[in-house]
């Protein structure tokens, strides 16, 4: 009984785990100074046990130098002293027709921020945008090749975003290689007329599976959409004001929502 009782306090807290949503939230914003991504490190500090995703994005990539500008770096210091907050760095695909040796040559760079002394500027994987949904096997090859560069480089956690729903017969592919996918990227309006269940691949895959609404007002009801991705079991969902990602102005609703349910 004692054995039993105990296994079965383990797969609970393992499903817990597992079906936990976190919040991926897209930074494009500049941080001029300490205060810009302010709500980003509040909403970490005020809810711990939700794990934020922050992708980060110097300059529609990381940009031509070694290490970002100084304020940038102090910027991702501060992420990176939150437990619960993983830094993932922005790079396009172009649909995976982008010279795939300037792709790793921005992963090199991504992953070379962990040599920078000073401050720990360590990025924990990658955001890959522009990702492709078709099931070309050259496209496939691409994203796999380039996700298995990118691990090698000690960035181990992988996003595609094609931002739309897998081709059929390129499911497998794509999830083997990456750890998340961004499978609707929309606005909020798509969003509550569409069937969520028509626009992700397969239940099998939800825990990989993300959602990133833009154009959300503020005063629309966040605390549904992020019930609903909740439900499904999504591993990550965000919802912004803005259609660039340029404020981080929703981050302490989207916090508080996801924390409700
Ligand atoms: C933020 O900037 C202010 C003014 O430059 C400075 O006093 C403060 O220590 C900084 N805070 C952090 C966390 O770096
Ligand atoms: C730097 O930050 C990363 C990511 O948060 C963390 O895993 C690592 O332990 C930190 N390294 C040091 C030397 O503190
Ligand atoms: C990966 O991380 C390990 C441990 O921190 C380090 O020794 C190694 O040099 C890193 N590899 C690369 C390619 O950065
Ligand atoms: C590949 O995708 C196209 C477009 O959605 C579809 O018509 C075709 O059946 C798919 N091929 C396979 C092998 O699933």
């Amino acid at each position: 009984m004692l054995g039993f009782s105990y296994l079965m306090g383990s797969a609970l807290v393992l499903a817990s785990v597992v079906s936990s949503t976190s919040i991926l939230l897209p930074l494009y914003e500049w941080p001029t100074d300490n205060t810009t991504w302010a709500p980003v490190y509040e909403a970490a500090v005020v809810h711990p046990e939700i794990q934020f995703q922050v992708i980060v994005n110097p300059d529609s990539g990381p940009g031509d130098t070694q290490y970002p500008e100084s304020e940038y770096v102090s910027a991702v210091a501060q992420l990176n002293t939150y437990s619960n907050v993983q830094v993932l760095g922005y790079i396009p695909t172009e649909y995976a027709t982008r010279d795939i040796s300037d792709v790793e040559s921005d992963i090199s760079t991504y992953s070379g921020w962990a040599k920078y002394k000073k401050q720990n500027i360590t990025v924990d994987g990658i955001f890959f945008d522009e990702a492709p949904n078709t099931n070309d096997t050259s496209k496939i090859s691409y994203m796999t090749e380039i996700s298995k560069f990118a691990r090698a480089d000690n960035l181990t956690t992988i996003v595609f975003n094609p931002g739309t729903k897998l081709d059929d017969g390129s499911v497998n592919g794509y999830f083997d290689a990456a750890d998340l996918i961004v499978e609707f990227e929309n606005s909020y309006d798509t969003w509550i007329t569409c069937v969520p269940a028509d626009e992700f691949s397969a239940p099998d895959d939800y825990s990989k599976d993300a959602v990133l609404l833009y154009s959300a007002p503020l005063e629309a009801n966040y605390d549904e959409v992020l019930q609903e991705a909740k439900q499904m079991g999504l591993g990550a969902a965000y919802l912004t004001n803005t259609d660039d990602y340029k404020n981080a102005d929703s981050i302490s609703k989207v916090a508080s929502a996801m924390q409700l349910w």
